[in-house]
């Protein structure tokens, strides 16, 4: 089948001229729009620029508005459209670079804002033995692990349109993956760093940041339980997690040819 492709143009040197370039293409099956951008990059006009790495979706380097919606390019076949005609632009709320390509240097700020990472509580103590968590505990975090840093979440976010200070939904999802975690004892110092104008609690809840992941990470609903976190521990109500002792071998979804992990080693 053929496709027109809309493509947005935007050059820095000139940014008064916004523009689309339209290109056909004899699509083979299976074509993804990263694929068709490429194809017209080597064969069309090789001056447009869209960022890309791995072409499977985990890179997060490819997250482009698509016939009005934020998707993965390469997670995303022409065929899946229903459309002729294709339109591609840079992810709206983050600044441009260059055509496809949106600045992502605010997201990584906020990103590191919520210190996305494990803290220990004592930091210069050698831990004496593997620290253990049970199944339970690993998937009561394990979605909200999957985020790839793409950006459609904040592109999709309807007050990071209307808020650019909003910290937005990938960093504060982050901030209770890494709270949630038994391993970790950052959660009071997240919870400081959240609980300022423009964080946690200018988010209305609109869900598009959930509908619009390709990772299935649902931001909201972390953001929520974040939320929650936060007010428990502000009345007193919430205990620090500690890892436990036990491994369990068998969890609640395990599959059964599963192998065992392996033994602890420390
Ligand atoms: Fe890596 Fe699309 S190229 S997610």
């Amino acid at each position: 089948m053929t496709y027109t492709l809309r493509v947005s143009r935007f050059h820095p040197d000139s940014p008064e001229e916004r523009f689309f370039s339209e290109f056909e293409i004899d699509a083979e099956d299976g074509m993804t729009v990263l694929d068709a951008l490429i194809w017209l990059k080597e064969n069309k006009d090789g001056s447009l620029s869209f960022r890309y790495s791995c072409r499977m979706g985990v890179c997060g380097s490819c997250g482009m508005l698509i016939n009005g919606y934020p998707m993965l390019a390469c997670n995303t076949q022409l065929a899946e459209l229903g459309a002729a005609v294709v339109t591609v632009e840079p992810l709206p709320n983050h600044p441009v670079i260059r055509d496809l390509v949106p600045e992502l240097s605010s997201l990584f700020d906020k990103h590191r804002g919520v210190r996305p990472h494990i803290e220990r509580g004592e930091p210069d103590v050698a831990p004496k033995a593997e620290l253990a968590q049970s199944i339970g505990e690993h998937k009561s975090y394990s979605q909200f692990s999957y985020c790839i840093k793409c950006g459609i979440c904040v592109s999709a976010c309807p007050t990071c349109a209307t808020d650019p200070a909003y910290t937005g939904p990938q960093a504060l999802a982050q901030a209770h993956r890494y709270s949630q975690d038994s391993l970790d004892d950052g959660a009071p110092a997240r919870m400081e760093a959240v609980d300022k104008e423009h964080v946690i609690f200018n988010c209305h809840y609109a869900g598009a940041c959930s509908e619009a992941c390709p990772k299935g990470v649902d931001p909201a609903l972390a953001i929520q339980l974040f939320k929650r976190r936060m007010a428990a521990a502000a009345w007193g109500l919430w205990e620090a997690q500690k890892p436990t002792a036990e491994l369990p071998q068998q969890g609640p979804n395990l599959k059964p040819d599963i192998p065992p992990p392996p033994a602890r080693t420390a």
